[in-house]
């Protein structure tokens, strides 16, 4: 079941599913920042279905930093996109997964959601906050057969980075794809991708604020 706002594209990943083999693949029209749209979604694209097994919720924007600073409106439209809807759909799904006996919740954050910095906080508030949830809802559920996995990639080649100036840090959307994958099947807790950014974000965390609050990033 994919489920995205462009009927278009949904029809284009479709046909590519099936392509690889995949016997039955829907579609659903989705839109994250409605909010109120949201209400009983989970449940009904289960009953379509027939059954969900594990749920991928990978959307999101990159927004200006600077246009969040200064429009408490767009800061929170953004907010709402990355952080709020994410959370009410990972409760929904850790709710049918409950009645269901068993599942896995997937959940794109992000190494930016592990610091706050000046070029991009708003983004890096609204991941900080799916990530510590996600850890949360992994402690309500660990006992209950249900996987909470928080995935944390760095830069990936996306049309989110389009605008960013490549450097070797850089992954491709394939290989975090493939990752996040595998993560799914062996129900981890939460994942780096690729796995060096655990050690580059150990050693972020780790600047004292009194440094990390003077240097640019
Ligand atoms: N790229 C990176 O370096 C990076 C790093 C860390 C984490 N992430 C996270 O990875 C996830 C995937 O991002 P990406 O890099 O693949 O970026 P992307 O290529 O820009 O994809 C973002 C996706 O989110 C969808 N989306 C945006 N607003 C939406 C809305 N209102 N309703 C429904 N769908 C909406 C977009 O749909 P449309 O196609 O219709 O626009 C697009 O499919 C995001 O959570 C992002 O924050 C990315």
């Amino acid at each position: 079941m994919l489920c995205a706002r462009s009927q278009e594209k949904l029809d284009a990943v479709a046909q590519d599913l099936r392509a690889y083999g995949a016997s039955r693949v829907l579609t659903g029209i989705f839109d994250a920042s409605d909010i109120k749209s949201h209400h009983g979604l989970i449940e009904k694209y289960a009953s379509e279905l027939g059954g969900i097994d594990a749920v991928l919720i990978a959307y999101g924007t990159l927004p200006d930093n600077d246009s969040c600073y200064l429009q408490p409106d767009i800061a929170q439209q953004e907010f709402t996109l990355n952080a709020t809807s994410i959370i009410g759909l990972s409760a929904q799904a850790a709710n049918y997964f409950e009645k269901r006996g068993g599942g896995v919740i997937a959940v794109i954050s992000s190494v930016a959601g592990e610091r706050g910095r000046q070029s991009n906080f708003l983004y890096g508030a609204a991941k900080g906050a799916v990530s510590l949830y996600t850890q949360g809802l992994r402690n309500r559920l660990s006992s209950k057969n249900i996987a909470v996995v928080t995935i944390k990639p760095g830069f990936v080649d996306t049309p989110m980075t389009a605008h960013v100036q490549k450097n070797p840090l850089f992954a491709s959307a394939q290989s975090v794809g493939k990752a996040i994958a595998d993560a799914m099947i062996a129900r981890k807790d939460v994942v780096y991708v690729p796995g060096f950014w655990r050690f580059i974000m150990a050693v972020v965390r780790a600047i004292p604020e009194s440094i990390f609050k003077k240097m640019s990033m």
